[in-house]
């Protein structure tokens, strides 16, 4: 009798299985990966993985193995006699209860190892910066407490450093995810959850995405974590962040769109030194800013702009901020910031944003943002 009797079925299946490798290849490259990690927290996080993986690969290959072998080995053939019977069988029966019992456990172990290994700061660092971070509908805001800075898309942070993350939402459950650094933890409306990660390589930018389905543009709610050279590198930057806004020269392009920003853009959005409900730098005590019922004033709607010319992604990641493709004196057909501002609808449906902004008021406004470095 042949092993098979249907080849034809198994060569489909063997091509189906070839055919999706090779699409699943086509995930590499950018994709971000919790098997490539580049922190202490994130390697942790890893090894749970990679072990279980491991002891599971090592079960499934044995115990399919036996059952293959023995279907075959024994399988029914003309005048056979009934092979005798075990059912009740003690050593049998405490083999198959032991050796599982022992696989669970190092299983238990390994990952309530990594349970607390994520909910305490990394051992590899003394340094720690707080961040809060809060989730929108749909874009990332970080504020730095001990900076009194905020900033929109990215997370700014030094290498070898302890990242302590605050996580808040006043509207739905978003979930901050990090797969090179850290693991999902939800951001949920009215419980306050946080988490610890460090970025152990400089000079690098890591993909973060929100995991927890939170509306029609969850997907465009993305992140990036940019760790910078050293901490000197990073002090530096946030010098800068702390600055008021530039201001432009009078009756420049700047200072026209200065005056367009403040005609339509205020209502949501902020620039410290030229809207005056734009809190971050001046309140003494933002934390809890949009939760906290007393401090509704320093809720803003959109992300605030006082250093957006520092940034380099709009619109909750969905575009790359091209500020080579952005001469306000010439062709902005390509320029993302214009595409975003003159039609947002476009760019990411179901936003909050809704401008108006006229064609011919386009180039001052895109020059003067580009000028808030
Ligand atoms: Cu926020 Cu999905």
């Amino acid at each position: 009798m042949p092993l098979f009797r249907r080849p034809k079925r198994w060569a489909s299946l063997v091509a189906g299985l070839a055919l999706t490798s090779i699409l699943l290849t086509a995930c590499g490259e950018n994709s971000p990966s919790i098997l490539d990690p580049a922190g202490p927290i994130a390697r942790s996080e890893s090894n749970v993985f990679w072990i279980i993986l491991i002891i599971a690969a090592v079960v499934f290959v044995g115990v399919e193995g036996v059952l293959i072998y023995s279907t075959i080995r024994f399988r029914e053939r003309p005048d056979s006699p009934t092979p005798p019977q075990i059912h009740g069988n003690t050593t049998v029966e405490l083999i198959w209860t032991i050796i599982p019992a022992v696989v669970l456990l190092a299983v238990l172990s390994v990952t309530i190892k990594g349970i607390f290994d994520v909910a305490t700061p990394p051992a590899n660092s003394n340094k720690t910066i707080e961040v809060t971070a809060y989730g929108h509908q749909w874009w990332w805001e970080f504020y730095y407490p001990e900076y009194k800075m905020t900033t929109a898309d990215t997370l700014v942070i030094p290498p070898h450093t302890n990242v302590h993350v605050k996580l808040y939402s006043n509207n739905v459950i978003h979930s901050f995810w990090v797969p090179a650094l850290t693991g999902k933890t939800d951001v949920i409306p009215g419980h306050d959850n946080e988490k610890w990660f460090s970025a152990d390589t400089a000079d690098k930018t890591y993909v973060g995405i929100c995991a927890e389905y939170c509306g029609t543009q969850h997907a465009n709610m993305r992140f990036d974590v940019k760790v910078t050279h050293d901490n000197n590198d990073f002090l530096s930057w946030a010098q800068l962040q702390q600055q008021a806004a530039a201001v432009p020269a009078p009756g420049s392009l700047e200072a026209k769109g200065q005056e367009v920003f403040k005609n339509q853009c205020t209502t949501c959005h902020g620039i410290v030194g030229v809207s005056q409900s734009t809190p971050y730098l001046q309140d003494p005590n933002p934390v809890g800013r949009c939760d906290d019922p007393q401090n509704a004033n320093g809720c803003l709607i959109g992300p605030n702009l006082t250093h957006f010319g520092s940034r380099h992604l709009i619109a909750g990641g969905v575009l790359d901020y091209n500020a080579q493709d952005c001469n306000p004196g010439g062709d902005l057909s390509n320029c993302n910031l214009a595409k975003w501002i003159s039609d947002p609808q476009k760019v990411k449906p179901g936003n909050d944003m809704s401008v108006n902004v006229d064609k011919s008021d386009l180039p001052a406004l895109v020059a003067y943002l580009e000028s808030l470095k």
